[in-house]
């Protein structure tokens, strides 16, 4: 396996592979501080593809400027052994500046694709404006540069999903978008990077996001097909941990547009900050998970 920086050095190398091994290059897109979700999604790639591509890239235009790019965890020595154990071909780990280019240093722009307003300012978007602007941004550059044919992605992040497919649709890359299921932690909470941050108290009240969504499905298996019921019920739950909860929403799973009455498949989504007191600080994480009803 090699690790490589430069954008170059990563074409030269994907050339050499394809004649080699003649066949198909599968890429999963990661910003690093790799957990077992990123593993299922590179596993998956490995058993799917002749080339495997893992990217590590903390991609600063996909994060706002109160939000945590500068302490977001970088351990690229630990996930290129992840790597590496699970057969990947490259880890291409480059820097902001093997990515981007001087003006977007000089002037903080640089040409972005933006999926629509509709799509993107909800959920996630809604806090977070910019965030998929920026991430359909890297996720092209990642695709030009690779030329990859098939993706892989996290149902954790299911906006992320949809926005991707919808990109890939609308821009019409020749690509395959793979959605795999969520990884969870033995007692259900959702594996995550920012995990990390969270002391043992904060993990313990995270515990009721993948809680919440649960018994938000139990009820709906039960017969309750009211989205508001199955939203009570969740931030119930929620707020009774101390959560300061962002969203709880049902949406149909096509068009992610939300639903008053859910069908099987629906989609309930949550965002919740926990607080984190350090002893030194109290700051607060915030974390996401969803399920299909
Ligand atoms: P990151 O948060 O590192 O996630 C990389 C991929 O891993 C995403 O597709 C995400 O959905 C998936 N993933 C994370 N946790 C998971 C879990 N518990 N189970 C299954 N999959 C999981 O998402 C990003 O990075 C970035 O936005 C990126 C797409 C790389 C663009 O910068």
């Amino acid at each position: 396996m090699k690790i490589i920086n430069s954008v170059e050095d990563l074409r030269k190398e994907i050339r050499t592979l394809k004649t080699q091994k003649q066949g198909t290059v599968g890429l999963v897109p990661t910003m690093g501080a790799l957990h077992n979700g990123h593993l299922s999604l590179i596993e998956k790639c490995r058993k799917e593809n002749e080339i495997v591509v893992v990217s590590i890239f903390v991609n600063p235009t996909q994060f706002g400027p109160n939000e945590d790019y500068d302490k977001y965890p970088r351990t690229l020595e630990a996930d290129a052994k992840i790597c590496k154990e699970a057969g990947a071909d490259i880890v291409f780990a480059p820097s902001p500046r093997d990515i981007y280019d001087e003006y977007y240093f000089k002037n903080k722009e640089t040409t972005l694709v933006c999926p629509p307003y509709d799509v993107v300012n909800k959920l996630c978007g809604k806090s977070r404006p910019g965030h998929f602007d920026g991430v359909c941004t890297i996720v092209s550059k990642l695709f030009n540069i690779t030329k990859c044919d098939k993706a892989y992605f996290g149902k954790k992040d299911y906006q992320q999903l949809f926005i991707i497919k919808k990109m890939v649709c609308d821009l019409n890359f020749d690509i395959e978008i793979i959605g795999c299921p969520i990884v969870r932690e033995t007692d259900g909470l959702a594996m995550s990077s920012r995990n990390t941050y969270l002391t043992p108290d904060a993990r313990k009240k995270a515990l009721s996001i993948s809680a919440a969504l649960h018994r938000a499905k139990e009820l709906y298996k039960k017969g309750v097909n009211e989205a508001q019921t199955l939203i009570d019920t969740a931030l119930a739950y929620m707020e009774n941990q101390g959560l300061n909860v962002e969203y709880t929403e049902v949406v149909d799973i096509d068009t992610f547009e939300k639903t008053d009455k859910p069908k099987t498949g629906a989609l309930m989504l949550i965002a919740a900050r926990v607080s984190v007191d350090t002893g030194e600080d109290i700051d607060s994480v915030r974390l996401i998970d969803n399920i299909e009803l």
